[in-house]
């Protein structure tokens, strides 16, 4: 069996793009499982460059995609990809995408909850995309979303718009928003149905075809651990959970066949939007990652915090998310520092913690326990072999290996496909 669920590892924009790219080259399905166009990574193949959401990225290689029951599809900004990609020359037809038909609905509405909900935050913001995904998440546990199926029943739609207005249209004009009028988002849903509807199928019945024929399926995760909604950083998550294991839920696929678990994991550490970031750096040296490593949003364009690498924080994540292996990612822009430092635990009002504690005013008050190793003077830019590396370069990776309980499967030192070192195939297993 040879399947392989890619995760993130920290708080996101791990640099995803490039290893599931090179991964969905070698696969034969790429399949979405949560989250929705929250979203975003960017693929350059030859001289296009793709900007993806809510699309799988083997569509870039001509692959089978497959959004799982588990994302949430705006369908406005799911057609706007698939035109803006058909310009660029893809082609998106029933023969390479298929959405689940159970897969929940964004409405509008969802974003402009999740947008005053936000504002009247002020500054206990959770610093969301904006896009209606925890709102949409929120209907669906709560048995009133809309559904792709929906859309083949006009019937359904009304049915369930009468009781989400209800719900909505409260809460909006509680929050001082603009509320929604019916018939407008009637005609809107059914106006994208006949677009919509030629892709939904049962993926689930797909993906079980592919097991069986021993094709190569990739599960490609979006966010990441210290964003899941169970594991993560509470409440400063998305609204999913991104671990490996909803690769099955998301997915209506079999646990035991997810295959290898790759995680993937900075160098350093970032993070977008609010909440703890205990090795976040204030000073020169964060500002110099930033800017090195080009630490700006794919979807928001909000520059990220930076920070040294957190062991603590990945192994926690290495447990928790299932990983078997870690792709190490832009090592390169470390290049050049005098000295290193790891984050390896925490200090919590006088206490030492191995990990970080799930109560919000334990997480906000954790110091970092740093070790520090060398720097290296040499570059470690698109080296293909650990020959290659400077000495401390392979010492530092060594050490996270070691701290994070996880072996480092492939590095990748630059933005090229070919700047990779790979130590094991992950379909390999
Ligand atoms: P939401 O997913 O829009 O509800 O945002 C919740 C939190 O997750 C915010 O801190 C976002 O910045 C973060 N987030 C959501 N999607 C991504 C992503 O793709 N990369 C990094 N952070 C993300």
């Amino acid at each position: 069996m040879a399947n392989v669920t890619v995760i993130g590892a920290q708080w996101g924009d791990e640099g995803k793009g490039k290893v599931v790219d090179w991964l969905a080259s070698r696969a034969d399905l790429v399949v979405r499982f949560q989250g929705g166009h929250n979203a975003g990574h960017t693929l350059v193949v030859g001289n296009q460059t793709y900007k993806l959401s809510l699309l799988p990225s083997g569509l870039v290689r001509g692959k089978m995609g497959i959004i799982g029951n588990g994302v949430v599809v705006d369908p406005e900004a799911l057609l706007a990809e698939i035109d803006r990609v058909r310009a660029q020359g893809l082609t998106v037809s029933p023969e390479t995408l298929r959405i689940a038909e159970n897969a929940i609905l964004i409405l509008p509405l969802h974003g402009a909850i999740d947008r005053a909900r936000e504002a009247a935050r002020g500054e206990r913001k959770i610093g969301t995309t904006g896009r209606g995904i925890g709102p949409a998440y929120e209907d669906k546990v709560a048995r009133r979303a809309i559904r792709v199926c929906d859309l083949a029943e006009p019937e359904t739609l009304s049915m369930k718009l009468d009781e989400l207005l209800l719900h909505h249209n409260t809460l909006l004009a509680g929050l001082g928003a603009e509320t929604f009028e019916k018939q407008a988002l009637l005609d809107q849903l059914l106006a994208y149905a006949p677009r919509i509807l030629p892709f939904a199928e049962p993926v689930w019945e797909r993906l079980d075809e592919a097991r069986r024929a021993g094709k190569r399926i990739l599960f490609e995760g979006a966010q990441a651990v210290m964003l899941d909604v169970d594991h993560g950083t509470y409440p400063f998550v998305t609204s999913s959970n991104t671990v490996a294991a909803n690769a099955a839920t998301g997915a209506g696929f079999a646990p035991s066949a997810l295959g290898f678990v790759l995680g993937i994991a900075k160098a350093y550490c970032t993070r977008v939007g609010s909440g703890p970031f205990p090795s976040e750096l204030h000073d020169e040296i964060g500002r110099r990652l930033g800017e090195r490593g080009r630490e700006f949003g794919t979807v928001t364009g909000r520059p990220r915090r930076c920070g040294w690498f957190d062991a603590a924080l990945v192994r926690q994540a290495v447990k928790v998310g299932g990983i078997q292996g870690i792709v190490m990612t832009k090592i390169d822009i470390l290049d050049g520092l005098d000295e290193l430092k790891i984050c390896v635990g925490y200090d919590i009002n006088g206490t030492r913690f191995s990990h970080l504690p799930a109560a919000m005013q334990a997480q906000a008050a954790a110091k970092p326990i740093y070790e520090t190793l060398p720097g290296w003077s040499g570059s470690t830019m698109g080296a293909r072999s650990y020959a290659e590396l400077p000495a401390e370069a392979i010492k530092y990776v060594r050490r996270i290996e070691e701290l994070i309980e996880a072996p480092v499967t492939l590095l990748s030192t630059g933005p090229e496909r070919e700047d990779t070192i790979m130590m094991r195939d992950p379909f390999e297993g």
